[in-house]
This record gives structure tokens, C-alpha cells and sequence, in this order.
């Protein structure tokens, strides 16, 4: 075999080793993609019906205004190690009185839950406006723990993020904190980062995260078409959406 036809038969193989590559890093994007929406479907489904069940004696309400301030603040107060000043509760009840939800049990506030729902740039889909949603505090009276009081409130508040259009839900909580770990992983949020000394206590947090599933999504368990493939593949990668080639 001459010089030349060794050299070109190297780089054909080159080549398709190159081919065979991206093929499977695009197969991957895709089963890592198809795997989130399955998994955000399935804990839709899981909130709705904790949604659905029932707590005798409970009244799920929403925040009012002021008259409800002084008891969600001792309930928060009574059980974070975060000491949160009366302008981030008001900050976020009076900007987000839909999504401080109270339970009652005899006219007496038992739990709380408050979140907030703000305009992201979205990192799923390229050039698309979205909101994200955000539990700032959850907190449920001693006594009436471990009855789902907690799950409940997170639920309902997801599902009105989810009408708003969220795209998803995140929260920060302490690393310890294996209760409030549980409740959400329970509803299908995952550990995105950990955040060192993130509280002023110098306690570590964890950055949780819950996708929740887009309405028009269809998942008919079929692979996806070779156009969705070039789709994927044309895609640059979140950090680079937005950039011109001149950025440094
Ligand atoms: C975290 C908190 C809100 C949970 O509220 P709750 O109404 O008791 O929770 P639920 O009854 O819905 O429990 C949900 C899950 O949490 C876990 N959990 C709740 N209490 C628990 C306990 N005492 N021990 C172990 N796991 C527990 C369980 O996995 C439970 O699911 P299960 O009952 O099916 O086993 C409540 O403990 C609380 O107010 N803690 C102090 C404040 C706080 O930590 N807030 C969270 C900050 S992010």
C-alpha cells in the first residue's frame, strides 16, 4: 500500500471514529432529556395525588395580608436557623400572596408554606422566556407533624407554579435537614449542587430542583426523529446561548 491510501485510510477511520462519537453523545442528550421529562411526568402525577388526598380538620388558605403575617412568622421563625427579617417576609407575601399557603386546624394557623414565581431566561429550551419557581420557607407546628400537612402545602404550591408556567422549582435547605430532604425527594426534586456555608450559621446547603413536565409535552415512548437528533446536535450548550463568537 503506498504512503498516500495508508494516510487516507487513517483518516477515514478518523473519521468515522469522529461520526461514531458524536452519534452516541447525541443518543445520550437525547435518553438524558427523554429520562428528565419522564421523571417530571411521573412526579406531576405524584403531586396530584397528594393533591387530592384528604386531611380531616385541615383548611388550606391562602395569605390574606398582614393579619397573617405575625403567625407565619413564628412558625418559620420557631424552626429555621435562618433568621429572616420582616422585609423578606413581606417581600415575598405581598408580591406572591397566591403562593403563601397556610393550613388551619381550628381556626389556628398549623403550617406555612411561602414561594415566589419569576421570570428565567430558560436554560431548557434556547431563546424561550420562562418562570421558575422558588420555596423560600416551609415550616409545619410540632404537633401536627409527620401527617403530610408539609407534602401537602409543597404540592399545592407546585401546582400553582405549574399553572403560572414554571418550568421548575427549586429550594435551598441545610444539608442535615434530613427531614425536609426526604419530604422533597420524596416528590421528586434532586440534589443540584451543594452550596458551601450558604446560611449565616455557616451550615452547607443543598440546592434541590423539581422539572416539571410542559403541558404540550407528548411522551408517545418512541425514539425520537432524525430531525429531533439534528435539533439536539445543533444546539449550542446552556452556557453558550445568547453568546456571540466575539465574546471573550
Ligand atoms: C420539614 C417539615 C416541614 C415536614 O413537615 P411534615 O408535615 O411533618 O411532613 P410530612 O408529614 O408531609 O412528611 C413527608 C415526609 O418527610 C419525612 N419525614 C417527616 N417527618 C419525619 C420524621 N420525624 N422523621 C423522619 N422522616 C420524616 C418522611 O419521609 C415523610 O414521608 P412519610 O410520612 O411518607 O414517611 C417539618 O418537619 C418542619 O416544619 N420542620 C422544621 C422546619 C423545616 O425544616 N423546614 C424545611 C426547610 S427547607
Amino acid at each position: 500500500m503506498t504512503k498516500q491510501k495508508k494516510k487516507s485510510k487513517q483518516k477515514k477511520k478518523e473519521n468515522n471514529g469522529d461520526a461514531e462519537a458524536l452519534a452516541k453523545q447525541i443518543q445520550q442528550t437525547t435518553l438524558d432529556e427523554t429520562r428528565r421529562r419522564r421523571e417530571a411526568e411521573r412526579s406531576r402525577e405524584l403531586s396530584r395525588e397528594l393533591c387530592a388526598s384528604r386531611h380531616d380538620g385541615v383548611e388550606w388558605c391562602e395569605y390574606e395580608g398582614e393579619v397573617n403575617l405575625p403567625e407565619v412568622m413564628r412558625l418559620v421563625d420557631d424552626d429555621l436557623s435562618e433568621p429572616y427579617s420582616i422585609f423578606t417576609y413581606r417581600y415575598f407575601v405581598k408580591n406572591w400572596p397566591s403562593l403563601c399557603l397556610l393550613a388551619k386546624i381550628e381556626g389556628e394557623t398549623v403550617a406555612c408554606v411561602v414561594s415566589k414565581a419569576e421570570v428565567e431566561n430558560s436554560q431548557l429550551v434556547a431563546g424561550e422566556t420562562c418562570y421558575r419557581g422558588y420555596i423560600a420557607m416551609l415550616a409545619v407546628n410540632n404537633t401536627y407533624r409527620r401527617s403530610g400537612i408539609g407534602t401537602a402545602l409543597v404540592c399545592r404550591s407546585i401546582e400553582r407554579m405549574r399553572a403560572m408556567g414554571c418550568a421548575e422549582v427549586i429550594l435551598e435547605t441545610e444539608t442535615t435537614n434530613t427531614i425536609a430532604l426526604s419530604l422533597y425527594e420524596k416528590l421528586g426534586f434532586a440534589r443540584d449542587e451543594r452550596l458551601f456555608k450558604y446560611y449565616l450559621n455557616g451550615a452547607d446547603a443543598f440546592r434541590l430542583c423539581l422539572p416539571l413536565a410542559r403541558e404540550d409535552f407528548v411522551d408517545d415512548g418512541l425514539p425520537p426523529t432524525p430531525e429531533a437528533f439534528r435539533q439536539l446536535s445543533a444546539a449550542p450548550p446552556p452556557g453558550e446561548r445568547g453568546r456571540s463568537k466575539s465574546d471573550p
